[in-house]
């Protein structure tokens, strides 16, 4: 059909399907050798469920209970617990600024949430060499938004991006045209079998409803929101509802850039940096508008991590080096905010 319309194409995989499933055998395995070889339930040589990652939280708190803890802050619509974690530096100061991260809004994304918890093992478990992103900051991460669809990808579709709650005649809410700013001026379908459904509502999904919350509560300690997705190496900040940029831009800018040349200079690998709307498209009711919009964290970023397979499906091997790359990008970025703040 595309050559029949003199459409130029590239075949990037003969069978996806074939693909996929060997890719999901090979991370079965590795999982297995990580469960034998380590204390903890997670690895960075395969992905892991929803449960693993959880499990993982959980013995974090209780290998460091000073400086981690970890909150229940909600059920998904098909009740998994959405769990957050608090990573100090176990001084007992109160108060402190917060970065808070997340990951999984869309569930197909599994690098981003090998990406959060790359984060996470690095401010927790390798405490020291990170103790200067800890001093005056906590840091509150959500690894999974989406436990529901991520679920999905991994028992059912493996391309599964929105939440799964019904509604209409398909299931599923895509959580980032779901936030109430400008919500489904564009860029967001009214459809609800479209990967852009809006929702029924704004906040139709729990899990928007948690993220919200979370945000809300941290208006003032909040100075930077970081939403990791992929794929396409993009740096996006608001606006991602029109075109306008905000009158602060040049300092969000500026964190940014400061991302994108970190990871420069440690692989070569290229970020695009700009605002959502005018570097990659206009799309309404996305978290980073949100946070930065509504709950004013004056730092608000989407990081799109590099491509693995044919998109969305990095290869075990390819985990390690995209997530260490990208909390390069992050540290960098950090460090800029700290220092701002
Ligand atoms: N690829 C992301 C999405 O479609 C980009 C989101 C950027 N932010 C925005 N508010 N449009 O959800
Ligand atoms: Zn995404």
């Amino acid at each position: 059909m595309l050559s029949r319309f003199n459409v130029d194409y590239q075949v990037v995989d003969q069978d996806l399907g074939a693909s996929l499933a060997q890719e999901q055998l090979e991370s079965q395995n590795q999982r297995m050798v990580t469960e034998r070889a380590t204390a903890r339930s997670i690895s960075f040589t395969a992905f892991h469920r929803h449960a693993e990652i959880n499990a993982y939280l959980d013995e974090l708190a209780k290998a460091y209970p000073s400086r981690v803890s970890v909150e229940n802050v909600g059920k998904s619509y098909e009740n998994r617990d959405l769990k957050t974690i608090t990573i100090t530096n176990g001084d007992g100061k109160s108060g402190k600024n917060v970065i808070f991260l997340d990951a999984g809004i869309h569930a197909r994304e599994w690098i981003a949430h090998a990406g959060a918890l790359y984060v996470i093992y690095q401010l927790a478990e390798n405490f020291a060499a990170n103790a200067a992103l800890l001093k005056d900051y906590d840091w509150v991460i959500l690894p999974v938004v989406n436990p529901d669809g991520y679920e999905y990808t991994h028992t059912t579709s493996r391309m599964w991006r929105k939440t799964r709650k019904p509604s209409g005649t398909c299931a599923g809410t895509d959580a980032n045209r779901n936030f109430d700013f400008h919500w489904g001026e564009v860029g967001a379908s009214s459809y609800s079998c479209a990967d852009t459904f809006k929702g029924v509502t704004a906040f139709s999904e729990p899990e928007t409803q948690i993220v919200r919350d979370l945000l809300l509560k941290l208006t003032g300690r909040g100075k930077f929101y970081l939403t990791l997705h992929s794929y396409g190496n993009y740096l996006l900040y608001p606006w991602g509802w029109t075109s306008d940029l905000p009158s602060e831009w040049r300092i969000i800018d500026e964190v940014a850039q400061a991302g994108a040349d970190a990871i420069k200079s440690s692989t070569g690998t290229k970020y695009t940096v700009g605002s959502s709307t005018n570097v990659l498209y206009a799309a309404a009711g996305g978290s980073d508008d949100y946070a930065f919009g509504v709950a004013k964290f004056p730092i608000s970023i989407t990081m799109e991590l590099p491509a693995g397979g044919s998109g969305f499906n990095p290869t075990t091997a390819q985990i390690l080096p995209f997530v260490t790359e990208t909390w390069t990008g992050i540290r960098a970025m950090a460090l800029k905010v700290i220092d701002k703040y």
